[in-house]
């Protein structure tokens, strides 16, 4: 955990953004994999972890605004529990360590909230995206579970949002920690791409570089040399001299704070000439999108930049053609990029994606796409000091998206239908970093993964 104080001040500011009412705080619990006592690897709610920072299962949380008071709601561990299960804090313990004084037994909760229910008092919840949470949650306050996302607090929503989006100091040694074992992941996988490898003695061996730091992976490990496919969980292929391998993954930090990088790398060390062209494309859409950030820029403007560069280096490539600036404008850029340059990234690799991602990268003034492509864009409002994102350009031949859309003779002025099935096999390059937005400028988080042509052939060839 990080210092009580941290968790009480942002209790606070939480209190003083809500004003009124009952502000309810749902844990995560053990959840079971294939029965019931043969769970997953518990991961504590995110904004659980936020303003509380305790990492245990079977925990929820009150905090009344108007009363000014916290209750920490939970149960002692039954000596069953410890015989097979280890002794735990004490939920009086664990209420101490984050500055709460009340605490009351979990069943104690459903009493309170529906006596606030009775004095109709506003009860501001989160939108539970757990099945065991949206049961929990229909017990306690009778809303149908198809109803809870709709009923969930706008207003507490956009306060954590707001909180959780400005990084703090102790948040950022956190991602820096991170980023030390999301190195040691990624160039052990460079070294280890070669050929008559297989997918899964990589994706093996970079899973267990992060759990044996004592973390987890922040989400399934993509890693594939059938990039094209951009969230690839398949592990199964045997690696070819040609082929590119795309490695998308990332740890968390002791204190749950995520990683998410993307290398691709040449099997065998060495890029072919058109393999070469095409990722200096997506490095320059990289580099050029990263320094573009500064606080007061709109991400999405960022996005429509890097997309422009790749749109431009494809129509030299002759894949592309006709006006670049029209081409990205209609969405023709698409085909070959058709998800968004990036995403918040702290708590979650997609940060806050839980509580709705038009909450998190939206807002009055910048409002999301309907276009295909820059409408998978996650994140497009102005950038803010503190902001921790993701900047992830890529170039794709998917072969069902080019067919599909030379058979309905979409952008015909944009694309060479003819140039881009020539290239269908190639699969995807995608090259992703974590940056902190400052005032007047960005921080590139971590030590530097090799990311240059020159780099990741030297760190793959040895
Ligand atoms: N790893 C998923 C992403 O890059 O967004
Ligand atoms: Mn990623
Ligand atoms: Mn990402």
């Amino acid at each position: 955990m990080f210092e009580k104080t941290t968790y009480i001040k942002r209790r606070k500011k939480l209190k003083q953004k809500l004003k009124e009412g009952i502000i309810l705080l749902l844990g995560n619990d053990f959840s079971p994999m294939n029965y019931a006592s043969n769970t997953y690897k518990f991961r504590q709610d995110s904004s659980f972890l936020y303003f509380f920072g305790l990492d245990l299962p079977n925990l929820a949380a009150i905090i009344d605004i108007d009363s000014d008071e916290e209750f920490l709601f939970g149960d002692d561990l039954t000596l069953d529990d410890i015989i097979w299960m280890g002794r735990q804090p004490s939920l009086k313990e664990n209420a101490e360590k984050t500055g709460i004084n009340k605490t009351l037994p979990l069943k104690e909760l459903s009493l309170r909230l529906r006596e606030a229910a009775g004095r109709k008092r506003s009860i501001h919840y989160l939108p539970p995206y757990r099945g065991e949470n949206q049961i929990f949650l229909n017990r306690l306050l009778d809303i149908p579970i198809s109803k809870q996302k709709e009923k969930a607090s706008a207003d507490l929503i956009k306060a954590v949002v707001s909180l959780r989006s400005v990084k703090e100091d102790c948040e950022l040694e956190e991602l820096e920690k991170a980023m030390d074992t999301a190195y040691l992941m990624h160039t052990t996988a460079m070294k280890m791409a070669k050929p008559g490898v297989y997918e899964r003695e990589i994706a093996g061996i970079i899973e267990g570089i992060a759990i044996s730091s004592g973390t987890i992976v922040s989400f399934p490990v993509i890693l594939t040399k059938h990039g094209e496919t951009l969230h690839n969980h398949d592990h199964s292929n045997k690696l070819e001299k040609g082929d590119l391998l795309l490695v998308d993954a990332g740890c968390e930090s002791p204190l749950h704070y995520a990683t998410d990088n993307t290398r691709t790398t040449p099997v065998g060390g060495k890029f072919t000439p058109l393999q070469k062209d095409i990722y200096q494309i997506v490095l320059d859409a990289q580099i050029k999108a990263i320094q573009s950030v500064k606080q007061g820029v709109a991400f999405l403007e960022i996005h429509m930049k890097a997309c422009e560069v790749i749109a431009s280096g494809l129509s030299d490539m002759g894949f592309m053609k006709g006006n670049v600036k029209q081409a990205v404008e209609q969405g023709a850029h698409a085909l070959f990029m058709p998800h968004g340059l990036g995403h918040m990234i702290g708590l979650d690799a997609h940060d806050m994606e839980d509580l709705g991602e038009n909450f998190v990268g939206y807002d009055n003034e910048i409002k999301r796409a309907n276009t295909f492509g820059t409408g998978n864009l996650r994140l497009g409002k102005k950038l803010r000091q503190g902001f921790v994102i993701t900047i992830e350009p890529g170039i794709y031949f998917i072969p069902q998206l080019i067919q599909k859309w030379e058979n309905e003779n979409k952008f015909r002025d944009f694309i060479d239908y003819d140039k881009a099935k020539k290239s269908i096999g190639f699969g995807g390059i995608r090259i992703e970093d974590i940056i902190l937005v400052l005032n007047n400028g960005y921080r590139v988080l971590g030590k530097p993964i090799p990311k240059s042509i020159e780099e990741v052939e030297n760190t793959a060839h040895p």
